[in-house]
């Protein structure tokens, strides 16, 4: 039994054994020597920190190669191997990217959002790392936060009901094939921050702390998510880096959570709000719970730093083992002391037909109709005459939003998949044109349809804030108000990872379709402009009527532009 394997490796492993497990560094900042030297525990790709080339079979020998320095230890540790898969595989080109969260909330399909969690992990499985840092399960309450699209909406209960996502990574039995660990993230209070600021200060009451931003870590927890990452927000002014009653009186001990809670990037060095991480802030954090440490940048300082404090009895060794417990009983239940390298009969899933089929699948339940005067939607499919323009019709970089092969992500073509433009040609039946101009010139009245696709360029959290105008960008209104003066129906599809401020706008569009950030497959989207799928989203946030509002998302958002819940859908 993995307890008993446990507790008779512990007893042969030496402090500093224990201290290497306990520290993740970032693979480009160590050589496979140090692996081997410092008996590192877990390696870590943050987002675009890719092998050259970006194939999965380069991902799966990049991951090899560490996990084979990892064994050329006396006591034979695998590594556990860490990659931000939040939406989809998304670091590998050409694996199957699914819409983020704020469309997977839109669809309150927890079933379907249990599969697309089997299918990621699927991809991750054949190409090397063992873990995945998703879910979010951050309740957004100001849609000016950066990771507001990260965030499966604005409730408690519906993060909550997506957590099934945890159970599609971790698959029926950890041990079992492409099983990968699922991270509960960021705990706690991540989307309830003071003006939307990304890592603020969350300013609520406990009372509401536990009953907004709580429950899903619980419902996490039920559902056995074998890992925890600590938020880099503070509560009430305190870090929860350093958050002890959060950290092991609530999560740990309260809410049960057996598996181990790791830091966020660097986080320890926010504890004291002081450029580089003290003696103090170590010891801080790992008593407070934190059973691994994320990128501390200087690692080689933070093992010194570590051991010193236990030497010195300021950090327990009871607190080190119960860290190393936690985090080998995940690798005994994974499996990788039997199987530490990639499972590369699973090389074949990524971007496989059948899983760009469920993210076609999951773009169409996540659109949202707000708008659809004179039934303008769905556009027919033979001897229609359509005009496509906008920023965001046919770039796969915009659709697919940030966290998309790099951290921030990019415009351009940067992974296969289906652009929106692409995915209405391919819908369009018989005799029936598409023309495409990106600023919208060219079109004229014999058009019968004018379809604008519009919105957020890409942004990964702090990046993406926006403290001030939410609204269109000049390119944007300035396509639209071409389709608009040639007289034909505007269709606008919104492409953002948050309700805009368009208010002022939406009077002069025929209809209006929120896509979010809808991955790959585009033609998900194209599905319901033409009808071959009805919409059934539902908003999983408020849309406010102007910036100002902002916070609005309370689940019952005063005088609202759409109300929480809002989706229409076509008379059949
Ligand atoms: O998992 C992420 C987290 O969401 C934000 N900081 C970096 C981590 C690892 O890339």
């Amino acid at each position: 039994p993995v307890r008993e394997r446990v507790e008779a490796l512990l007893k042969r492993m030496s402090l500093d054994e224990k201290i290497g497990q306990m520290t993740q560094p970032e693979r480009q900042a160590v050589t496979g020597d140090d692996i081997t030297r410092y008996r590192i525990g877990s390696l870590l790709s943050g987002g675009g920190s890719t092998p050259t080339p970006n194939t999965p079979e380069a991902w799966a020998d990049m991951t090899d190669a560490f996990q084979r320095q990892a064994l050329a230890t006396p006591l034979k540790v695998p590594l556990i191997y860490g990659v931000d898969a939040v939406h989809g595989h998304n670091n590998v080109v050409g694996a199957t990217i699914f819409p983020h969260n704020i469309g997977l909330g839109a669809t309150r399909d927890p079933g379907l959002v249990r599969r697309i969690g089997r299918a990621t992990a699927e991809e991750v499985t054949g190409t090397g790392p063992d873990w995945t840092f998703a879910p979010c399960l951050c309740v957004a309450r100001n849609d000016r936060w950066g990771r507001t699209y990260e965030s499966f909406g604005e409730v408690p209960e519906l993060p909550s009901a997506m957590s099934t996502i945890v159970e599609g990574f971790q698959g029926r039995r950890l041990d079992g094939r492409a099983s990968i660990l699922a991270t509960a993230k960021h705990y706690v209070g991540d989307g309830g921050t003071t003006g939307g600021v990304d890592q603020g200060d969350t300013q609520v009451s406990e009372a509401e702390l536990r009953r907004v931003h709580l429950p899903p870590f619980r419902a996490a927890v039920r559902r056995g998510v074998g890992s925890v990452m600590i938020s880099f927000n503070s509560w009430n002014g305190v870090k929860l880096h350093g958050h002890r009653y959060l950290i092991t009186d609530v999560l740990k001990r309260e809410l049960g959570f057996s598996g181990f809670v790791i830091s966020d990037w660097n986080g320890i060095d926010q504890i004291d709000g002081q450029p580089g991480f003290t003696a103090a802030e170590v010891t801080t954090a790992i008593n407070a719970g934190l059973d691994m440490i994320m990128v501390p940048y200087d690692w080689k300082r933070f093992i010194e730093v570590l051991r010193g404090e236990v030497q010195a009895g300021r950090v327990p060794m009871a607190r080190i083992d119960d860290a190393n417990r936690r985090i080998l009983t995940k690798k005994f239940e994974l499996g990788l002391f039997e199987r530490p390298l990639a499972d590369r009969r699973y090389l074949d899933t990524v971007g496989s037909d059948r899983h760009r089929a469920l993210a076609r699948h999951a773009a169409a339940r996540s659109q949202v109709l707000l708008k659809n005067a004179g039934n303008v939607l769905p556009l027919r499919r033979n001897n229609n005459k359509i005009f496509v323009a906008g920023k965001s019709a046919d770039d796969i970089g915009i659709q697919t939003g940030g966290w998309t092969i790099t951290w921030q992500g990019a415009p351009g073509a940067i992974t296969p998949g289906t652009t929106i433009l692409q995915g209405i040609r391919q819908n369009a039946g018989r005799n029936t044109t598409v023309t495409y101009d990106k600023e919208g010139d060219g079109i004229d009245g014999s058009y019968k349809a004018a379809v604008a696709v519009v919105g957020e360029l890409p942004y990964a959290e702090f990046m993406g804030d926006r403290p001030g105008a939410m609204g269109l960008d000049d390119a944007d209104l300035a396509a639209i108000a071409k389709l608009r003066a040639s007289g034909v129906p505007v269709i606008v599809v919104l492409v953002s990872g948050r309700p805009l401020d368009i208010a002022a706008e939406l009077p002069k569009w025929n209809a209006l379709l929120e896509a979010w950030l809808p991955g790959t497959e585009g033609r998900g989207v194209a599905d319901v402009l033409f009808g071959l799928a009805r919409p059934t989203g539902k908003l999983p946030v408020t849309w406010m009527k102007s910036a100002g509002q902002q916070p609005i998302n309370r689940g019952d958002g005063k005088d609202p532009l759409f109300p929480f819940g809002y989706g229409l859908t076509y008379r059949r």
